[in-house]
């Protein structure tokens, strides 16, 4: 989603701007732009698609401006142009936004009576009119903040430039996160720290309401309340993890690849696999004899919320429930001191997420989060964090960070279990887990391309599991809609005759989750219903789960390694996503920045 930097110091802006700006370029985004100071005056360059484009228009500029901001859009309120890319500007204003503002529409009404002029279709023009309108009312620049403050609605991480102040970066934020970064010569602002690893390791991160400004050696900040507040700087050291594909032809191919590692990474920082033991990180947990887990997050962290109620359910027998964090929001469910409500997300910044956090922690109930990004803001705002020891996760689509979640839910389960001695078949079953799952990869990688070319012609797919596979159901069939732009639906094999089968037909086709459980002879029943009706079936199969009949069923299968009930969900996983890749590659689609698409979404 929108990034933001921002530097002042010593050096020419222009080029750590841009450096800082391919440093969040994996969030997605749709058009970017910097502006410097120099002698009062903007010298603004914005382009629409990819950085390179900016590049190309700042190529042979000289410009020695010490001072600038920098952004990469993601479009909300209108087009992807270059009109709507930021910054927006006037003679004395020039900013930066994340987030959105919710009464543009009512303080654009007003600018215009004032006689403004509006060149882009944004919410975020209207707040440099806005300062603009404060400046020329005799305000200087921190009082106009404090004024739009006061007017501002909705989320916001501004930096702004005001041509008057020739050293100063000036911020705040409400909602979207904001953090300086002090580097050797300079201060830096940026959306997230990793923007700026490279020339910091000392961070501060605003708190809601906190506006100030940065100079080369200074940082100055009020809190919401319009009173002087010192934030304190903490030595981050953001792991400046390779951001090359180091050979893959897409940083998702490489993520697919390090699963089987960030497996046994995240599983071996919870159990001890030699003494079948839980770590200490857990101590915590166990002792809070917690009644329920409610868990939430959004989409691919939903999904494997919605995996993990089964183990929590089924290993520690607590009562979980699951919910999507833009609805948890607003549905008014009573908050209850002895659950543990459990956010899931890979980024910690998602908007929806943080703000169901907000709703809960208010109430003073324990909050835990399964998180891939150390310092992030969940990370940050809840009682205990669980971490996933994915490392960095820039393909848009989420793979790594899905399985590390996997892996944290599994041992919270396993944790939280009553009678631990009857835990040591599971630790047997996951600790031959990232060998399972570096011979699926490895397979399937080889496999799936034969079934893709098939899935590449068609619009419209399902997806079918029972039980445990019903997540990972749901998981290929979001997979496949962000990768391919195929239609696909994820649904219980059971739930197919109540309403869904109405779309089978020859060039519809369905691709059926199986392994060796229990419930393998009821999917097996609705793939004869498929069948039956002439849709072309695809199969994700457990080795030695079907006979030979029943596999005829079927127009193609891909055999995973045989395992246990437990580890099946994990190796339909890579098969899913592996689907979802080659069907996208087929289809000629970016892989590792779908249309649309952004890694982090930090608006609502
Ligand atoms: O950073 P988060 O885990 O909170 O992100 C949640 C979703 O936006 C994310 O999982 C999204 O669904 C992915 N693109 C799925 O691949």
């Amino acid at each position: 989603m929108c990034g933001i930097v921002g530097y002042v110091g010593s050096e020419p802006a222009a080029h750590l701007l841009i450096e800082g700006l391919e440093k969040l370029s994996y969030r997605g985004y749709d058009s970017s732009g910097i502006a410097t100071l120099h002698n009062r005056h903007f010298h603004r360059v914005r382009a629409k698609g990819k950085l390179e484009k900016l590049k190309e228009k700042l190529e042979g500029q000289e410009n020695l401006a010490t001072i600038g901001i920098a952004h990469t859009r993601w479009a909300t309120h209108g087009m992807p142009t270059e009109a709507n890319a930021h910054p927006h500007q006037n003679d004395k204003v020039s900013l930066v936004h994340n987030g959105i503002i919710e009464n543009a529409d009512s303080l654009k009404k007003m600018l215009l009576q004032q006689g403004y002029e509006f060149e882009s279709e944004t919410d975020t023009e209207v707040i440099a009119h806005l300062l603009h309108y404060h400046l020329t009312q005799g305000l200087n620049p921190q009082q106009a903040l404090q004024k739009l403050q006061e007017t501002l609605r909705g989320a916001y991480a501004l930096g702004i430039l005001f041509a008057q102040d020739l050293n100063r970066i000036y911020i705040m934020r409400h909602g979207s996160p904001l953090v300086v970064g002090r580097g050797e010569t300079g201060h830096f602002i940026g959306s997230d720290a990793l923007a700026l690893g490279e020339w910091c390791q000392q961070f501060c991160y605003l708190e809601n309401g906190d506006f100030g400004w940065i100079e080369q050696g200074r940082l100055s900040l009020w809190n919401e309340a319009g009173e002087p507040c010192e934030r304190s700087f903490q030595h981050v050291s953001v792991v400046s993890e390779n951001q090359s594909k180091e050979g893959y032809p897409y940083f998702m191919a490489k993520e697919i690849h390090e699963q089987p590692q960030v497996i046994r990474q995240t599983l071996s920082a919870y159990l001890d696999f030699e003494t079948f033991g839980i770590k200490e990180d857990f101590a915590a947990l166990k002792s809070q004899g917690y009644k329920r887990v409610q868990i939430v997050g959004c989409g691919t962290a939903f999904l494997a919320g919605r995996l993990g109620k089964y183990w929590l359910e089924g290993i520690a027998g607590l009562p979980t429930s699951v919910e999507i964090a833009s609805e948890f929001r607003y549905c008014q469910k009573p908050i209850e001191t002895d659950t543990l409500y459990l956010f899931i997300s890979q980024s910690g910044e998602t908007a929806d997420t943080l703000a169901a956090h907000e709703i809960v922690k208010a109430v003073g109930a324990p909050t835990g989060a399964i998180v891939n990004v150390p310092h992030s803001t969940l990370d940050r705002e809840v009682d205990l964090s669980l971490y996933t020891y994915a490392g960095a996760e820039i393909g848009v689509a989420s793979t790594k960070a899905f399985t590390a979640q996997l892996c944290a839910l599994y041992a919270l389960s396993l944790c939280l279990a009553p009678d631990h001695k009857k835990l040591k078949e599971h630790f047997e079953v996951l600790k031959s887990l990232p060998g399972l799952v570096q011979q699926t990869v490895d397979r399937i990688e080889k496999e799936a391309p034969r079934i893709a070319m098939d899935l590449a012609k068609t619009e419209d797919m399902l997806f079918i599991g029972r039980h445990t596979l019903y997540p990972i159901a749901l998981e290929g069939a979001l997979k496949m809609k962000e990768l391919s732009y195929v239609h696909a639906e994820g649904y219980g094999a059971g739930e197919l005759k109540h309403g869904p089968i109405a779309l089978i037909h020859a060039g519809f086709p369905t691709i059926a989750l199986l392994d060796e459980s229990a419930l393998k002879e009821k999917t097996l029943s609705n793939v004869q219903e498929v069948q039956a009706r002439g849709g072309p079936l695809y199969g994700l199969v457990s080795e030695g789960a079907l006979t030979a009949e029943q596999e005829a069923s079927f127009k193609d299968i891909l055999y995973l390694p045989k395992t246990s009930e437990e580890v099946s969900p994990f190796l339909m996983t890579i098969a899913v996503q592996w689907l979802a890749y080659f069907t996208a590659m087929v289809r000629g689609n970016d892989i590792d920045q779908p249309r649309n698409l952004a890694k982090s979404v930090t608006v609502e």
